[in-house]
């Protein structure tokens, strides 16, 4: 365990989750029409630990004859059983598949942890809670679409290919699973190669519930495998959740095509702060905002606007703050940052930090210790930046955050909306009217009000212009898998 610093005059011993109880196999095939299949191809790539290097398990790698084999597995549920059964037999389904999650919560936490690097506290307490509660939350719409939809007959598009990212693993394989089988649809969802684990697990207990053969099909893979899910004729729907340079390389693929798609892609999100905010939970929700999940996060408040007044109050209580976090092992309870996914992630985020400080902003890292071994940074903040600077317009996914100041509401809304993204923004002030002039005037999918990073299954989340575009979650989410 990283040890805060002079801060603070006491540290907490560690208080390590046991790993005892978790069960992984060896190897994991591909799960297709329920069952584990050795991938044609014949090979397997690792999948590691990020905080210890170590390899956890040996992942199949799909290839075009696998996927086609998958896409074939959930075309032939589609037509034949699952696009026959009733909204409430669907519905039935889903939720006993929400039940059995929820039962083995505890090891689903520990395996995120593990193969993404996550604090066991966030997975344990976030990524699976609401993932158990996407299931939940679809499951009660999969009979009442007619009610959804008023004044329209809603209907099931067919095969969805679903494509996830490695920043939260199991959330992003509910935020996909749960609303195309609600609405109807059969499923072949690819998760990322970094951390595929927790996404196997869920394949065990969609065999464990009876789902019938070939409604999910999880496929493994490396990018290539992503590609054969897009360019596959026979899928009616993509969702992707990832880069911007990868949602772009799939809209041109599937142009032309009568795929219909939703991305869900990069951020550079603001979070603003007023004078006349409290302080001290800004402070928490800044660092909530941007070193959550080691800023691992799409929409994380990674570009700063304090007004001019109050901006030495809060970088100081800022520093005072990140001087308190823990860095360090993800299944150690007290931890605030674990590790970052992999090492190229962790070596972008290390090119970013240099080119903060070669384009002469100040640098401000805390000076907690670091574990030797596996992926970490510190807890990372620039002031003197400029809207100009790279590191204020590019997307760096991780604990790495950038101040600048404003003195009106005009300047603040035209710095915010600088960018070429448009996912979320966190607006801070005791003033309500200030709050919804602007929430009209940020150009993002979400704005969060005195608060930062809250996600609710009913509330639809996505972005503007780079960001993406279509809605996961809600009413919104479930509109997404139907024609
Ligand atoms: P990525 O976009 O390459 O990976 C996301 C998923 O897409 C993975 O499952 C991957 O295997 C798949 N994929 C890759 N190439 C594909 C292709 N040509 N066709 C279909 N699927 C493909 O993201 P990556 O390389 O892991 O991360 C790079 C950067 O992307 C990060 O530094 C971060 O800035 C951003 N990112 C944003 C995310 C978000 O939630 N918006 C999530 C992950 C990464
Ligand atoms: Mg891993």
């Amino acid at each position: 365990m990283a040890k805060p610093t002079d801060t603070l005059e006491w540290n907490y011993s560690p208080s390590l989750e046991s790993t005892n109880h978790i069960r992984l196999k060896q190897q994991y095939g591909l799960f297709i029409n329920n069952e584990w299949v050795a991938p044609s191809s014949k090979k397997y790539f690792s999948s590691t630990n990020p905080a210890t290097e170590e390899v956890l398990a040996e992942i199949a790698w799909a290839n075009e004859a696998d996927v086609d084999n998958a896409v074939k597995a959930a075309r032939k549920a589609y037509e034949t059983v699952w696009s026959k059964l009733s909204g409430a037999e669907r519905g039935k389904y889903i939720y006993r598949i929400a039940r059995m999650m929820q039962e083995r919560a505890r090891e689903f936490a520990v395996i995120e942890s593990m193969d993404c690097g996550k604090p066991i506290r966030e997975s344990r307490d976030v990524d699976v809670p609401l993932a158990c509660n996407h299931f939940f939350y679809y499951a009660g719409w999969a009979d009442k679409l007619a009610y959804a939809m008023p004044h329209k007959k809603p209907e099931a598009l067919g095969v969805a290919g679903q494509i996830i990212p490695w920043n939260f693993p199991l959330l992003m394989a509910a935020w996909k699973i749960a609303p195309a089988l609600a609405a109807g649809n059969t499923v072949v969802l690819k998760p990322a190669e970094t951390t595929s684990l927790t996404a196997l697990k869920l394949a065990e207990i969609i065999k464990d519930s009876g789902l019938p053969p070939g409604v999910v099909n999880i496929v493994t893979g490396h990018g290539d495998t992503g590609a054969a899910i897009v360019n596959h004729p026979d899928i009616d729907k993509i969702a992707f959740t990832g880069s911007t340079n990868v949602g772009k390389i799939i809209q041109r693929a599937i142009a032309g095509t009568n795929k219909k798609s939703t991305l869900e892609l990069g951020g550079k999100s603001a979070n603003i702060i007023f004078d006349d905010a409290p302080i001290d939970q800004a402070v928490e929700g800044i660092v909530n905002g941007i070193f959550f999940n080691q800023g691992h996060v799409c929409c994380a408040g990674s570009r700063l606007f304090v007004q001019e007044n109050v901006a030495d109050l809060v970088i100081k209580k800022l520093k005072a703050r990140m001087e308190s976090l823990y860095v360090g092992n993800p299944l150690d309870k007290n931890t605030d940052i674990g590790a970052i996914n992999s090492k190229e992630q962790l070596e972008t985020i290390e090119k970013y930090i240099r080119l903060g400080k070669e384009e002469g902003a100040a640098i401000y890292q805390s000076a907690c210790e670091i574990p030797s071994k596996g992926y970490f940074c510190r807890p990372t903040l620039f002031t003197e930046v400029s809207q100009s600077h790279r590191i204020t317009q590019e997307e760096i996914f991780g604990p790495v955050l950038t101040i600048q100041t404003f003195r009106t509401i005009d300047e603040v809304i035209q710095k915010a909306n600088n960018t070429p993204f448009g996912l979320a923004a966190g607006v801070w002030t005791d003033k309500g009217s200030r709050i919804f002039n602007l929430t009209t005037k940020l150009k993002a999918g979400v704005v969060w009000a005195n608060t930062y990073n809250k996600f609710d299954p009913t509330s639809p989340f996505g972005g503007y212009k780079e960001s993406g575009f279509g809605r996961e979650g809600g009413l919104h989410g479930l509109g997404a898998y139907l024609k």
